[in-house]
């Protein structure tokens, strides 16, 4: 029901209580019904935000609209700010965040890194996520926690600079459009060793991702994989790359620059479950070519074949045995309809009426 999504009685031109308020009064549409919609209007690797209720700001919910910054808060110049992307799933007997404490501590880690002292402790930033989705009662969402540098100095020393910590959450759906994709090894690499750390989920990282992710879109294909500086493959603009040969399941160490990707994790605990032999190595480009599967992971992108590589088919094309077999899995457990055998799933109180399937 509309009335589940808290979206406030305002009708501003371009937010979502003006959507909401634009379905006529008699008809009456479920929350997956407004998910539908709400995707159509992307072109399906698109992230439209569609305001919510409630964001938190340093332990208080406030309303969407008063979560603004100043234009010369310094994470504006210089992207200075640590996130987080989360997903919150609809599942059979309510709904829930997966992975939730992974992705916090991953947040407090970039944080560590790039000396900012966060005020919140882990279980604190986890209360703070489900308040958040529980205030808003939306699900399957998006989660998005940010701490950015604010308002305070100019110079590239953030000394003084005050850190702001928000939490947003929206409604969303997939990134990668289709069942599988097509993409191309992007001229952009990564980042280089000891440059920017990609083991931290710095807002400034993802000047790299959009170079990646630009190109690929301006060629025609989904995404874009970029090799290391050393011509090793390393990862996608924002998903992690694994390939299987030989019953062997591959995927680029972190020494690789890649981020710690909390899908990877996943998908290597699951494998291991399984009994699949899995190597963490170097990647040489051309083993991709070769290999029997290729498949994204990521937040966003969950557990995503890839059909081809600069054009080069996969295989037949099609996704391969063990990538169907860890991303049934993957998906099962994400959607409460297989154990959550593993933990990974926090429980929260939404009024979840999306249809649920694996
Ligand atoms: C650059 C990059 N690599 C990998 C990933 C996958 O990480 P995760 O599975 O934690 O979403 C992401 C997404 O956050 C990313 O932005």
């Amino acid at each position: 029901m509309l009335n589940t999504w808290g979206a406030g009685s305002s009708s501003k031109p371009g937010t979502f209580a003006s959507f909401a308020s634009s379905i006529p009064v008699h008809e009456t549409r479920s929350t997956a019904d407004i998910i539908s919609i709400l995707q159509l209007k992307g072109d399906g690797i698109s992230m439209p935000i569609h305001p919510t209720a409630k964001i938190w700001h340093n332990g208080n919910l406030i309303p969407w609209e008063k979560a603004q910054i100043h234009v010369m808060s310094h994470v504006v110049h210089y992207g200075s700010s640590v996130f987080e992307g989360i997903r919150c799933y609809a599942q059979p007997e309510g709904a829930a965040v997966f992975r939730l404490p992974e992705h916090m501590q991953r947040m407090l880690d970039s944080a560590r890194i790039y000396r900012m002292a966060l005020p919140w402790s882990l279980d604190q930033l986890c209360s703070a996520v489900v308040e958040t989705v529980e205030a808003n009662n939306i699900a399957p969402c998006y989660i998005r926690p940010i701490a950015l540098r604010g308002y305070g100095e100019i110079g590239v020393n953030p000394k003084g600079v005050p850190i702001e910590v928000y939490i947003a959450n929206f409604p969303w759906g997939k990134y990668v459009a289709g069942d599988a994709a097509d993409v191309c090894i992007s001229s952009w690499n990564r980042l280089a060793p000891n440059t920017m750390p990609s083991l931290a989920k710095t807002g400034a990282n993802y000047a790299n991702s959009q170079l990646i992710r630009m190109e690929a879109d301006a060629n025609g294909y989904a995404e874009g994989i970029a090799l290391d500086v050393n011509g090793y493959i390393s990862e996608g603009s924002g998903e992690n790359v694994f390939l299987v040969r030989n019953g062997v399941l591959y995927t680029t160490p972190l020494a690789n620059s890649v981020l710690a990707g909390i899908t990877r994790d996943s998908v290597l605990t699951l494998a291991r479950h399984f009994g699949i032999p899995v190597v963490e190595q170097a990647l040489p480009r051309e083993m991709i070519y070769i290999a029997d599967e290729v498949f994204f992971t990521g937040t966003a992108a969950e557990v995503t074949p890839i059909r081809s590589v600069d054009r080069i088919q996969i295989a037949d094309g099609d996704p391969g045995p063990i990538t169907k077999q860890l991303r049934d899995e993957f998906m099962g457990i994400a959607n409460g309809l297989k154990p959550d055998r593993f933990g990974w799933l926090t429980p929260v109180r939404v009024n979840a009426e999306q249809p649920v399937t694996a």
